[in-house]
C-alpha cells in the first residue's frame, strides 16, 4: 500500500499565521500536524508516501525533506491550483499506479493513528473504505448515510439538512477504481472536484464502499480554536519528561515535558504542557494545555491554554494570556513608554483582545 497526504490549501481561516507558513506546519504538542500525519502512516507500515503540495509547497518541502528522518520515502506531487481533493487524487495517478492507498488530509489529527484501519482494508476486498466519526454538527463536513447492512449508501458534501451524524474524517482508503471515479465526476458548486462525489460515484457504480467508524477523537485543525483543541488532546496523551534544566525555585506540576536545552527559572509549569528546545521560562507561570515551541522566552508573564510558535517573546504582561495562538518571531510585551498606550504592529487579519 501507498500513502497520499494532501497538503495544499491556503489556510485562510488561520490567517495571519498562514501568510508566512503552511497551516499543516503549525505544531500541536510541539510537533507540526503534518509530521503527525506522516508518522501515523509510517506506523501503519507504509513507507512510500506522496505529498500533494500547492502554494506553500516550498515550505512543506523544506520542513519535511525526503522523509529519511522517519524512515520513509517522500514523493512531492504539485497541484497547480486548489481544484479539490478528487483533483489531487487525479494528479497522483502516476505515483500511486495500481496500488491500494490511504489518503490522509494533512491538517487532520486522529487519535490512535490509522494502523487498525489499514489492517482491515489491507485484508479486505473492499474497493474503498471511508473513516467516519459521529459529530454533533455535521454540516461543515461530508456526511455518510448507511444502509441496514452497515454499508455506505449515500454521501453528501456539507449538507444543509444532514440525514446522519456521521462525518467524513479526512482519511480514506482506495483501490485503483477511484481513478475511474475522479475522471467521471464534474466540479461542485464551489468549483472543486469533490472526493465525496467520487466516492458516491463508486457506490452508484456498484463498487464495495465500507465505513470505518472511528471511536477516538478527531480534529480538523482549520481554525485557531481547533488547533487549541488538538493541542489539548495531544498534550493529555504525552508522557512527562525533563531533558532541560529546572532550577530549585521552580515547580513542575502534573504532566510537563521540558525539551533539551530549555530552562525553567523561578517559574511554575502546570501540565499538561510542553516547553520547547532552548526556550526560557523566567519568573513566569505556564498553565495547562500550553505548548511553547523552541527558542522562546516567557518572562514575568502567565500563559495558559495557548500555543506559542518558535522564536517568540512574552514579557512583563500585566494579565494572563489565554486561548491564544501566537506566531513566529512575535514579541508581546508591556510598553514602558509614556504616554501610557497600546502600541501595536500587527499583521493583516490578526485578532487582539485587550483588557
Ligand atoms: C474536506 C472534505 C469533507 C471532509 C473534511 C474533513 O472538507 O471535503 O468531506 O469531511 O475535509 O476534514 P474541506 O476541509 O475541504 O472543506
Amino acid at each position: 500500500m501507498k500513502g497520499l497526504v494532501l497538503s495544499g490549501g491556503k489556510g485562510t481561516r488561520l490567517r495571519p499565521i498562514t501568510y508566512t507558513s503552511a497551516k499543516q506546519l503549525v505544531p500541536v504538542g510541539n510537533k507540526p500536524v503534518l509530521f503527525r500525519v506522516i508518522e501515523a502512516i509510517r506506523d501503519a507500515g507504509i513507507g512510500d508516501i506522496g505529498i500533494v503540495i500547492g502554494d506553500t509547497g516550498d515550505e512543506i518541502r523544506a520542513a519535511v525533506g525526503n522523509g529519511r528522518r522517519w524512515g520513509v520515502q517522500i514523493t512531492y506531487i504539485e497541484q497547480d491550483a486548489p481544484l479539490g481533493l478528487a483533483h489531487a487524487v487525479k494528479i497522483s495517478h502516476d505515483f500511486i499506479g495500481d496500488d491500494r492507498f490511504v489518503m490522509f488530509l494533512g491538517d487532520n489529527c486522529i487519535q490512535g493513528g490509522i494502523s487498525p484501519l489499514i489492517q482491515q482494508f489491507g485484508h479486505s476486498d473492499f474497493n474503498a473504505q471511508v473513516v467516519l466519526k459521529q459529530v454533533a454538527d455535521p454540516r461543515s463536513f461530508g456526511v455518510a448515510e448507511l444502509d441496514e447492512n452497515g454499508r455506505i449508501e449515500r454521501l453528501v458534501e456539507k449538507p444543509r439538512d444532514p440525514q446522519s451524524d456521521l462525518a467524513l474524517v479526512g482519511v480514506y482508503m482506495f483501490d485503483h477504481h477511484i481513478f475511474e471515479a475522479v475522471h467521471s465526476i464534474t466540479p461542485s458548486l464551489r468549483g472543486e472536484l469533490e472526493i465525496t462525489d467520487a466516492i458516491q460515484w463508486l457506490i452508484t457504480s456498484g463498487y464495495q464502499v465500507f465505513p470505518y467508524i472511528h471511536d477516538g477523537w478527531w480534529i480538523d485543525t482549520g481554525k485557531k480554536d481547533d488547533m487549541l483543541e488538538a493541542n489539548r488532546l495531544v498534550l493529555e496523551e504525552m508522557q512527562p519528561v525533563v531533558h532541560g534544566y529546572v532550577d530549585r525555585d521552580s515547580n513542575l506540576i502534573g504532566k510537563v515535558i521540558v525539551e533539551a536545552g530549555a530552562e525553567i527559572i523561578n517559574s511554575t509549569i502546570r501540565g499538561p504542557a510542553i516547553i520547547g528546545e532552548q526556550t526560557r521560562i523566567l519568573n513566569a507561570y505556564v498553565g495547562p494545555f500550553t505548548s511553547i515551541y523552541h527558542h522562546c522566552l516567557i518572562e514575568d508573564s502567565e500563559v495558559e491554554h495557548s500555543i506559542v510558535l518558535e522564536h517568540s517573546t512574552i514579557r512583563g504582561m500585566p494579565a494572563r494570556i489565554e486561548d491564544s495562538l501566537i506566531g513566529r518571531n512575535v514579541t508581546v510585551t508591556r510598553s514602558p513608554l509614556k504616554p501610557k498606550a497600546y502600541r501595536l504592529l500587527i499583521g493583516d487579519n490578526s485578532t487582539v483582545g485587550v483588557l
